[in-house]
């Protein structure tokens, strides 16, 4: 006998079908479709370009954004991250990376790892083969290694040369003799940030970074920090950040932005009050005579539905972003005017 359970369920069910029937559409529902877009720090420019044509061919939204950090981290010029990245005060490259996917609601991160030269895979061997979420120094190299990716000398001539002259200039009492050269000691936060939204609505995002130029060595800032560096939520939207990681790190202000994304503020003012409260969280030594930061920090917005903005402390900085338009920089919205050189 059936019970009166089975029966309502049956008679729910056949109420649904000819109700779909009677109006030509499908019982379920397939989600709506929106534009890809691939979003970046400006020096992602390259890797939009190919993260969205991978997107637009089917390619899983994570896996394209890292496709598209990887060009940054394999490339020696680009100082911030990977390959060639400036490296700690003993002058050894240390790297940290994070990575969220959307759909699958998982995360991965490593810390601090020498000699790999892509953490954004490494952070995403996390993800898919571990239990964990972040690994950290030597643990995350050896298990980088037994997952398969290849150690390589990470310090190029050109950064072991920064490193010689920042090491030259650190004190005048040292026992390093100073240079006489004129050449600019480079200093840097730089980092890639990407964040995607795919066809079908689904979002990932991913940072990558050499951190912090001349560092204490185990020094972590916040691009492997989940939340921090770069956060996504399937159902708002995807931040990251790029800049001073220490600021960043006491803001959780990859999640601030999604957060103030699913209040329903616009991806422009969500940057911009993830800035303000960044502001209000900034400690007097790092404050300028007028009050304001003496660093400067971006942080990138993507929408569900595809709006976008970046935002930055400074007037100045830009943004990379792809979509059906192609690929192009565009201007942050910032906090301030412009400092003067
Ligand atoms: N945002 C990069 C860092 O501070 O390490």
């Amino acid at each position: 006998m059936p019970t009166r359970r089975d029966f309502l369920a049956s008679t729910v069910a056949a109420a649904a079908l000819s109700s779909a029937q009677r109006h030509h559409a499908p019982v379920a529902l397939a989600p709506p479709l929106t534009r890809p877009v691939v979003l970046a720090s400006a020096n992602g420019l390259r890797g939009v370009k190919v993260a969205y044509d991978r997107i637009v061919g089917g390619a899983d939204c994570l896996d394209a954004i890292i496709s598209g950090v990887n060009i940054q981290e394999l490339d020696a010029e680009d100082q911030s991250v990977g390959l060639g990245g400036l490296p700690n005060a003993e002058g050894v490259v240390q790297l940290d990376a994070s990575c969220m996917h959307g759909p699958s609601k998982r995360a991965g991160s490593v810390g601090a790892i020498e000699g790999i030269a892509t953490p954004s895979l490494v952070a995403k061997a996390v993800m898919d083969y571990t239990d964990h979420i972040m690994l950290v120094g030597e643990g995350a190299k050896r298990f980088a290694l037994a997952m398969g990716f290849k150690e390589q000398n990470l310090l190029t001539e050109k950064t072991r040369q920064d490193w010689l002259r920042w090491k030259a200039r650190l004190n005048k009492d040292d026992a390093w003799l100073d240079h006489n050269d004129d050449v600019a000691i480079k200093f840097t936060t730089g980092t890639i940030n990407m964040n995607a939204v795919d066809a079908r609505g689904d979002i990932s995002s991913v940072t990558t970074t050499s951190g912090m130029a001349w560092k204490i060595p185990g020094r972590i800032g916040d691009s492997p920090v989940i939340g921090a560096g770069q956060y996504c939520d399937n159902t708002v939207g995807a931040a990251g950040s790029t800049g001073r990681g220490e600021a960043n790190i006491k803001v959780c202000g990859a999640f601030l932005t999604v957060e103030f994304m699913r209040q329903g503020l616009a991806p422009e003012v969500a940057v911009l009050k993830t800035l303000e409260r960044l502001v209000a969280m900034t400690e007097p030594r790092l404050l300028r005579p007028d009050g304001r930061p003496n660093f400067d920090i971006q942080f990138y917005a993507l929408a569900k539905d595809g709006r976008y903005a970046a935002g930055t402390l400074y007037d100045g900085a830009q943004f990379a972003v792809c979509d059906d338009r192609g690929a192009r920089l565009e201007k942050c919205v910032s906090l301030y005017p412009r400092l003067p050189r």
